[in-house]
């Protein structure tokens, strides 16, 4: 599934983690079922990896894996992750999976204060546990956790020993985000040069905020598949938001993804309903403002021509435009507002109302348009035209 690979290709994998790592943050704790709700939802939305969970880390993990498969793996690549030992990996395998995401960590800080390891061993365990797993018939996602902060000889080495040994990708983790985009593009440069022909992966976490403008680094640097999750939930301060990356990719770059665009809004609401967690009001794509208007010369300039303000339009992703009122309204806007309600005034009735929405705006009140029919309706209720 997806294993051929060319860096000349515009096409890029979109491997969602919503169900994995997006869970794994704390707070976060999802039912059997609306997993398997969200899943069907990613896979309508055109994914094209769902990771579903972590199988041996619960029995709830185990069970959703397997309902997930059930659901939705005649649509989507399911996976599931496991760490690299037999136990693990056969556990997975009881899923009836056929894909696997087996991770060790290769940096020093791990190798020394949480595996207690030598970076020989890591390396052993590598290749078993890639070989074991395809000596099962598995499709294997191998990644080295911390990788951006593993020495480069050593990652690399960890890389050509899990491809010796069968791994049909390679994800690379800027598992802490450490990365800036210039020196994760050096980075991912490196580790195509000794992949040849297997895909390799980008997942990065957010916690210098650049979790977005990285995996476009990496896909600009041959990653021809990216680790997202929806709204960008996950450990800390989260991982690459699908709808950011999907949208970036397409829009600025030009790159292919299956992704049905108009299907982004609700995806997102979606998850945020199951999982407890709102969308950031400022939220690129998904946000309520997203597409939000108020300053007069915006509003006027929207109603003109949309592009003027608005980089894509919401019905690309599902989102809505919305026209506010307060005191950085003009005439234009108010129009508008007022005659989507069947409220017709002229210019001098509409700067009466005008005035009266900046004043109270500017004593703090919320002004929304029933506050600004009744406004209109006081000035002039002779013009009314339902
Ligand atoms: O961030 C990370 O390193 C991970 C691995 C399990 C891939 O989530
Ligand atoms: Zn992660």
């Amino acid at each position: 599934m997806g294993c051929q690979f060319s860096v000349n290709s515009k096409k890029v994998r979109i491997f969602d983690t919503t169900l994995r790592d997006g869970e794994q943050a704390p707070g976060i704790d999802l039912t059997v079922e609306q997993k398997v709700t969200i899943a069907r939802k990613l896979a309508e939305l055109g994914v094209d990896v769902i990771e579903a969970g972590f199988p041996a880390a619960a029995e709830g993990e185990f069970i959703a894996t397997k309902k997930i498969l059930e659901e939705v793996g005649d649509q989507v690549e399911v996976i599931g992750l496991s760490r690299a030992n037999k136990q693990d990996i056969d556990k997975t395998i009881d899923t009836g999976i056929s894909s696997i995401h087996v991770f060790i960590a290769t940096s020093d800080i791990h190798l020394k204060y949480k595996l207690k390891m030598t970076r020989e061993q890591v390396l052993d365990k590598i290749y078993e546990s890639v070989r074991y797993a395809k000596d099962h018939g598995l499709i294997v996602e191998y990644s080295p956790e911390d990788a951006t902060r593993t020495d480069k000889d050593f990652l690399l080495k960890a890389v050509s020993t899990a491809i010796e040994a069968g791994a049909d990708r390679i994800n690379i983790p800027d598992t802490v985000g450490v990365m800036h985009p210039f020196k994760f593009y050096d980075l991912i440069k490196d580790i195509v040069s000794v992949t040849k022909d297997k895909i390799v992966s980008v997942h990065c976490h957010n916690d210098f905020g650049l979790a977005t403008a990285n995996s476009i680094a990496g896909v600009m640097a041959g990653a021809r598949q990216v680790h997202v999750t929806i709204n960008g939930i996950g450990e800390r301060a989260g991982n690459a938001s699908l709808e950011e990356v999907v949208m970036a990719l397409k829009k600025l770059l030009g790159y292919e993804v299956n992704i049905k665009t108009y299907k982004l809004y609700e995806t997102s609401r979606l998850v945020s309903e199951l999982t407890g967690v709102p969308v950031p009001y400022f939220k690129a794509i998904v946000g309520e403002n997203a597409f939000g208007h108020e300053a007069g010369i915006h509003v006027h300039g929207v109603i003109e021509n949309p592009l003027t303000y608005e980089p894509i339009s919401p019905e690309e992703v599902g989102n809505f435009r919305r026209l506010a009122l307060g005191k950085h309204s003009g005439i234009h806007g108010l129009k508008k507002l007022l005659e989507e309600q069947g409220i017709y005034l002229d210019d001098q009735e509409l700067r009466e109302v005008l005035n009266e929405i900046k004043k109270l705006a500017e004593n703090g009140q919320k002004v929304n348009v029933d506050v600004a029919k009744e406004i209109a309706i006081k000035v002039s209720s002779k013009k009314i035209k339902v």
